[in-house]
């Protein structure tokens, strides 16, 4: 099984960024931590970061051209804005899993819409980090009970 974990706009500032919204830890040891449940699991993760829009887009079209089976996306705040991210997510047509670090549900009401949600199989918010593994979980599920 292989996943492309995607992050968009500041999540490469992670640990220093808004520490009480996201934590402390960052952006290099959540892909740690992902690589170390992908390695247990057998589970090939592919990580990508981006401040732009459009690049986002482009690796969403990575991810299905190099066969990947699934993505996880915290779009962070494209999540509220992106139609151009839906319409990738609908386009490549893989199992997505939307990620947020904070509850965005309990944020401002700027925060309240997701354009994305409408492609995703599930939402995880307000996990920390480990709402990326429950997303790669619910990947196995899926990915898992169609093999
Ligand atoms: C975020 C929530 C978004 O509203 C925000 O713009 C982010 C991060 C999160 O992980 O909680 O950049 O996606």
């Amino acid at each position: 099984m292989k996943i492309f974990v995607l992050n968009g706009p500041n999540l490469n500032l992670l640990g220093v960024r808004e520490p009480e919204v996201y934590g402390r830890g960052t952006y290099a040891e959540l892909c740690e931590m992902i690589s170390l449940y992908g390695a247990e699991r057998d589970i090939e993760v592919e990580f990508r970061q981006t401040n732009c829009e459009g690049t986002l887009v482009d690796y969403i079209h990575e991810a299905f051209y190099d066969g990947a089976d699934g993505i996880v996306i915290n779009p962070a705040a494209y999540t509220h804005t992106s139609v151009a991210i839906l319409d990738a997510v609908k386009s490549v047509a893989l199992p997505t899993v939307e990620v947020h670090i904070s509850d965005v549900s309990l944020r401002e009401d700027f925060r309240q819409k997701s354009y994305i949600r409408a492609a995703c199989v599930a939402t995880v918010m307000g996990k920390g980090f480990g709402g990326y593994i429950e997303a790669i979980k619910i990947l196995e599920d899926i990915i898992g009970s169609k093999s």
